[in-house]
């Protein structure tokens, strides 16, 4: 039986009915979406599956809609688990059940529709918060562990579980809370993981140090941030040697005082120019490491791990992200690398359109419609990102549009925890505005997106911040 105690153990009994349900299965198909988390989902339960002896495909679909699920219906599967997405959809997946095209298992942590299902697995229905508590990796981790056999524990599938909770920003309070807590603790004491207390930039594998600097946009240090000479002429007058063989290094060639050194430099220079104190305390976080993979790698540190495959899945190429979550260091690898080149030019050009263009302000909302000039699946990630940047307003949430197809528009929200805690449910703001003109959407409180027609885009904007105004006063 599992050696170790289940990691979340509010989830332990839906987690052994999905189990049970897979294990009765003659094949299952394993469908997930095309990001970070939905591949680090698919990875570990395609992983789960395949140690459990339980014969499966896996598809990738980039929403989940009444088309791609009858998609899926078409595929003559008796069971399909769902990952990463699921739970907004059931009406339409409750109306195949209904049919009896397939029987659905569902791990996923987005808001839940009003139909239910008998296996679903998803930390809102125990009062775990889904945004910020457990990813759809997280939940794919939970099933993981309750399809372990006598055999042996699928502890050390917590690595991927915790690239999947980064990547869905889950740490943006500087390290991971509640139930990914406890995966992460699962993968510590499997020896995947390390975490520490480490400066809170990303990067820190790969970049350059004057990279590491110049880019960092979540804390912004004047005569630093956003400026190559600036960031190389601090990096020249700390008593470390920045170079080597004429090199930079980076963070993870630096020994321990070094860091130490650098760390306490860039601390005394914010608040040398004025840079608030909690925004001090954001340059320290948690970081995850995971050990078995190659210091100096996009792999190594769950952020940049994460990135690597937004680069693959939003691009068409989730293929490439899997064959790397399940262990290829060669090709797939080299791919995904050639993906992520493009994949950072993307973001920045993306980035600083916004900034050129700036965004029309409403009373409770900011908003900014890229048409083509940013591609619809990272629209979403530039909208955080300028939100986290100093050229929007932080004390209002962001809506992103971008042509979708000839008629349609892919609608991307993001605010942050502290309208969150103020009252703001962007889930249920994409919900019932998209539904309000014929579209439809979902997500998290924090985050959360929707498609609509072109043509009602005002409308949209009229509602959603109507709503937003309700969800605020
Ligand atoms: O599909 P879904 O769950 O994967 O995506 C979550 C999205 O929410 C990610 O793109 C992530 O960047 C965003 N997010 C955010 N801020 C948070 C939490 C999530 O922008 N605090
Ligand atoms: O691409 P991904 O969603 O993983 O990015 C997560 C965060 O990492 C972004 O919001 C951004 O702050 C940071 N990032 C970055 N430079 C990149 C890619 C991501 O600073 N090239
Ligand atoms: O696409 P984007 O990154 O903006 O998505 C933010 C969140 O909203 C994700 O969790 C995504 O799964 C969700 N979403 C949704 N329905 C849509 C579009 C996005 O539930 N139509
Ligand atoms: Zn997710």
């Amino acid at each position: 039986m599992a050696v170790a105690d289940p990691p979340v153990p509010e989830l332990t009994a839906r987690a052994n009915a999905c189990a049970d349900r897979l294990r009765a299965a003659d094949r299952v198909l394993l469908a997930s979406h095309i990001d970070a988390d939905g591949l680090t989902s698919g990875a570990i339960a395609s992983t789960a599956l395949e140690r459990a002896g339980i014969d499966h495909e896996v598809v990738f679909e980039k929403q989940l809609d009444a088309e791609s699920i009858a998609g899926i219906a078409a595929r003559e599967f008796d069971v399909v688990l769902f990952t990463d997405f699921g739970s907004g959809q059931l009406d339409s997946i409750a109306e195949h059940e209904d049919r009896g095209d397939f029987v659905p298992v569902i791990a996923d942590h987005h808001q839940p529709g009003d139909r239910d299902t008998e296996f679903h697995l998803n930390p809102l229905l125990e009062g775990i918060n889904g945004a910020s508590e457990l990813s759809g990796a997280g939940a794919s981790y939970v099933l993981a562990r309750a399809l372990e056999g006598p055999d042996g524990d699928n502890r050390d599938l917590a690595a991927l579980a915790v690239v999947g909770a980064v990547g869905d920003m889950q740490d943006s309070d500087g390290g991971l809370v509640g139930a990914n807590e406890a995966i992460v603790a699962d993968g510590v004491d499997a020896g995947v993981i390390e975490a520490q207390t480490d400066l809170d930039l990303y990067g820190r594998q790969t970049r350059p140090l004057p990279k590491l600097l110049e880019y960092a946009s979540d804390v912004k240090i004047p005569g630093v941030s956003n400026d190559e000479a600036g960031a190389i002429a601090f990096l020249t007058d700390l008593d470390v040697d920045v170079k080597r063989d004429g090199e930079w290094r980076r963070w993870v060639d630096l020994d321990g005082e070094e860091r130490q050194i650098l760390a306490s430099g860039l601390m005394r220079r914010a608040v040398a120019s004025g840079v608030p104190a909690d925004r001090i305390e954001a340059l320290v976080g948690t970081s995850y490491t995971l050990v078995d993979e190659e210091p100096g790698t996009e792999l190594r540190d769950v952020s940049e791990f994460s990135t690597l495959l937004n680069a693959t899945a939003r691009y068409e190429r989730a293929d490439v992200g899997l064959a790397v979550c399940l262990g290829d260091r060669g090709d797939a690898l080299a791919e995904a690398r050639r993906l992520l080149r493009n994949h950072r030019k993307n973001l920045s050009e993306g980035l600083q359109w916004v900034k050129n263009e700036g965004v029309t302000e409403e009373e409770n909302l900011q908003w900014f419609d890229a048409g083509s000039r940013i591609r619809e699946t990272i629209v979403g990630i530039v909208a955080g990102m300028a939100l986290g940047s100093p050229a929007l307003d932080r004390s209002k949430p962001v809506i992103a549009f971008a042509e979708e197809s000839a008629e349609e528009l892919k609608v991307s929200s993001r605010g942050s925890h502290a309208l969150v805690r103020q009252g703001l449910d962007l889930s249920a703001v994409m919900r019932e505005a998209s539904q309000a003109v014929g579209g439809d959407g979902g997500g998290h409180d924090v985050a959360a997106g929707a498609t609509i027609a072109d043509r009602e885009r005002d409308a949209f904007v009229a509602e959603a911040d109507r709503l937003v105004g309700e969800q605020l006063s």
